[in-house]
């Protein structure tokens, strides 16, 4: 058998096939309004269609890009859709696209800065960047104390903020002996569940991580949380992280930094901020105030591959004090040591976060960032506000709504007044019509929809369509009643 055998892809038959993909998602782009948002299929249909064993023989790409389209399309919730205003969004663009593409085809993995010096350098420097470009404290700067590192997700964040805490709380002993279980963080009743996860694994248990009440609006009450570290303090338990959040997943409500920030100073607690989605809006000096006590973080997060047209994974976590991190998070086995490592003088990744490999995650930012430029992405930022404000007017003159929350940004929360079955028949009739797609929550036990307006391509047409379909609906659910 000839040494030269080979099932390889060739440079050339990839440049075919490349060019092919990418003409498929321009295609793509091109046609999603015309798919139902929502995947319309039921469980196991995906699977049921698929071959029970896989390929013996390597198959025709003309034959995968067929199943692409005939097996898979069908199966997708397009997120991409300008008429996708479930959750949040999990917005993508050209740019990110081709940044990640790129990411995959240099196939690096940056887990020191010695395994790609660019790979590190360009995170470092992009992460800088977005110190400015958010208007957050100089400290997180790598120049300083601090620095940033491009995350999976805002849970992985979450995770190493905890860790820290629970290591600086303890004086960085835990993870040599463990430790006594009197270690106790603090969050609210509306913070997002990753907290709950990072605290069953940070080995601080779901019991140890307080949920501080909320006010009228859904945001953390200073007061009670102060309260409740006294009381730790008075119990002997051993204080260690406040999780604010700019914007909850919920409701969009927005925790009192600066008060929040307080008790941490006077108690020396680690101060978290969690802006995953709505830390993009920063790009915009106007809407700043709502990070106003940032000063006072200990770590900083937001997702871009939430709302800032970066595709899926991309999550910045800042830390003021990265001796605090690395330490938490650092050992060093022999097979990683390298002379660049022991010099001191470069940021070795790895030890910034859970694993140890990692992608070029940066490109894809540093491609978003020089592609729209800071107005670009402002402009986007603020017609996405603009929409949602224009929505919250309609809500308020249709007397058959009502608003269920505050909406400082994209995210308006609003019910119809007839009740939850009433809200809940709204939502499945617009759902299953395919033309658009929404999501719910509960506030004050009342089930409630969510508008969520952040898609990359979403228009006042495609708002203003979601309206009327709304109201169509909700004539429906008036006739029930
Ligand atoms: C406020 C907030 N924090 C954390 C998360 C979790 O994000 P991720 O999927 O990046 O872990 C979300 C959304 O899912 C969120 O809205």
């Amino acid at each position: 058998m000839s040494d030269e055998k080979s099932f390889h892809m060739t440079p050339d038959e990839f440049r075919r096939y490349g060019h092919a993909v990418v003409d498929w998602i321009a295609d793509y782009q091109s046609r999603v309004e015309s798919f139902p948002v929502l995947s319309q299929m039921k469980p196991g249909q995906v699977r049921a269609s698929l071959p029970a064993v896989p390929p013996t023989q390597g198959e025709s790409f003309d034959a995968l890009m067929r199943d692409v389209e005939q097996l898979i399309l069908p199966g997708v919730t397009h997120w991409q859709s300008p008429n996708f205003f479930g959750y949040f969004p999990c917005n993508a663009s050209g740019p990110g696209i081709l940044g990640d593409l790129l990411s995959s085809g240099l196939g690096v993995q940056g887990m020191l800065w010695s395994t790609s010096p660019a790979c590190t350098e360009l995170e470092t420097h992009v992460m800088d960047w977005l110190v400015g470009m958010l208007g957050l404290p100089e400290k997180f700067r790598s120049s300083g104390s601090g620095g940033g590192v491009i995350q999976d997700t805002a849970s992985s964040a979450a995770l190493c903020a905890l860790l820290a805490a629970r290591e600086r709380a303890t004086g960085y002993v835990s993870n040599k002996k463990g430790f006594d279980g009197k270690v106790v963080a603090y969050a609210s009743t509306q913070t997002h569940s990753s907290l709950e996860k990072a605290a069953m694994i940070a080995g601080i248990g779901v019991e140890n991580l307080r949920l501080i009440e909320v006010d009228e609006n859904f945001a953390m009450k200073p007061e009670a949380l102060a309260k409740q570290v006294e009381a730790d303090r008075r119990a002997g338990m051993t204080p260690s992280l406040v999780c604010a959040t700019v914007g909850t997943t919920s409701s969009n409500a927005m925790d009192p930094i600066v008060a929040i920030g307080e008790v941490c100073e006077k108690n020396g607690l680690w101060l978290h901020v969690d802006a995953a989605m709505s830390g993009t809006a920063m790009l915009c000096p106007e809407f700043r105030h709502l990070i106003r006590g940032v000063e006072m973080a200990d770590s900083f997060n937001f997702n871009p591959h939430k709302w800032m047209f970066t595709n899926f994974d991309c999550s910045c976590f800042w830390v003021a004090d990265r001796k605090a991190l690395i330490q938490t998070l650092s050992i060093l086995p022999e097979y990683l040591r390298n002379q660049a490592t022991e010099s001191g003088a470069v940021i070795d990744y790895r030890d910034w976060h859970i694993q140890l490999g990692r992608r070029f995650r940066s490109l894809k930012l540093w491609f978003v960032i020089r592609h729209y430029g800071v107005e670009g992405l402002q402009h986007h930022i603020r017609e996405h506000v603009r929409l949602a404000q224009q929505f919250v007017e309609w809500i308020r003159k249709d007397d058959r709504f009502e608003l269920a929350a505050p909406a400082p940004l994209n995210l308006v929360c609003f019910r119809h007044k007839a009740g939850d079955a009433a809200n809940q028949g709204i939502m499945d009739r617009l759902n299953r019509s395919g033309d658009l797609f929404l999501t719910h929550t509960k506030l004050n036990g009342k089930l409630t929809l969510r508008m969520s307006i952040g898609q990359t391509h979403t228009k006042a047409r495609h708002v203003e369509n979601a309206w009327r379909r709304i109201q169509q609906e909700a004539n429906i659910a008036d006739g029930d009643a």
